[in-house]
């Protein structure tokens, strides 16, 4: 069987993670306008950089929760027939054991070189200008897909959509593409396709069957669900 699992920010929900969408369009306080543009960034670096760097520092004080913790079971069971496309920067999934992780809209844990373009595994601040262990210039930014970049992988994840026999979408709203399109994707290759989400999203519609409720219950649930069905 092969899986494809779509995450978004609701699966961290319960880790402590605040998603994007739930606090009125604002994000830790800010508009998403203010810290995830490349405009932002050329206009004022200083508040991106603390902004990414506050996030960066956060990730030490969560932890994986059940959600994060089923999919890498999920993983043990299918092995490579389990492909995880997160858009959540943060590191959760691989901490819970899960490998196999494309992060399409980048990573907190690495630096972005804007001078050489190389990419480097990060876990300091970033805003007091560190030097690129590359190319040596100070031009290192946070390697997030901000809104009018392209993200990360879309090829190899589409052609994990177009060979899927299911779809899930796992705490996502369906309000950002490409990745609210990925469910018209697997469907139109002739997967089915679930969403696990707290609320009904915007592309419910989309889903051949969707379940309501915490993330750290269903996925379980789920998974469970996909064991049996593997005795
Ligand atoms: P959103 O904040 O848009 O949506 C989070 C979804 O998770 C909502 O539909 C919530 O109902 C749901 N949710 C909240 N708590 C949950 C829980 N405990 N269990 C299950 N579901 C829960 O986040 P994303 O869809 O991930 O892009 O946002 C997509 C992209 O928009 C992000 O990757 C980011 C953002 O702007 C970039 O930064 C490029």
């Amino acid at each position: 069987m092969k899986v494809v699992v779509l995450t978004g920010a609701g699966i961290s929900a319960e880790s402590g993670l605040a998603t994007f969408r739930d606090a009125d369009g604002l994000w830790q306080g800010h508009h998403v306008n203010d810290v995830a543009t490349p405009e932002a960034f050329r206009r004022d670096p200083e508040v991106v950089h603390k902004f990414y760097d506050d996030r960066r520092r956060e990730l030490r004080t969560v932890k994986p929760n059940a959600a994060h913790i089923a999919l890498a079971r999920l993983e043990q069971l299918l092995g490579d027939g389990l492909l995880v496309v997160t858009q959540n920067v943060d590191d959760l999934h691989e901490r819970a054991g899960s490998s196999r992780v494309v992060h399409m809209h980048g990573e907190l844990l690495s630096a972005l070189c804007d001078s050489c373009q190389g990419r480097f595994a990060w876990d300091d601040d970033l805003g007091d200008a560190p030097t690129c262990p590359a190319c040596g210039n100070d031009t290192l930014r946070p390697d997030v897909v901000w809104f009018g970049e392209m993200p990360y992988a879309l090829d190899l994840i589409e052609r994990a959509l177009s060979e899927a026999d299911l779809f899930v979408a796992i705490g996502t709203s369906g309000a950002v593409y490409p990745a609210a399109g990925f469910v018209r994707m697997a469907a139109l290759a002739g997967a089915k396709t679930l969403e696990l989400n707290l609320d009904p999203s915007e592309t419910t519609y989309l889903f051949d069957d969707a379940r309501q409720g915490p993330a750290g219950k269903l996925v379980p649930a789920w998974v469970a669900d996909v064991q049996g069905t593997l005795r």
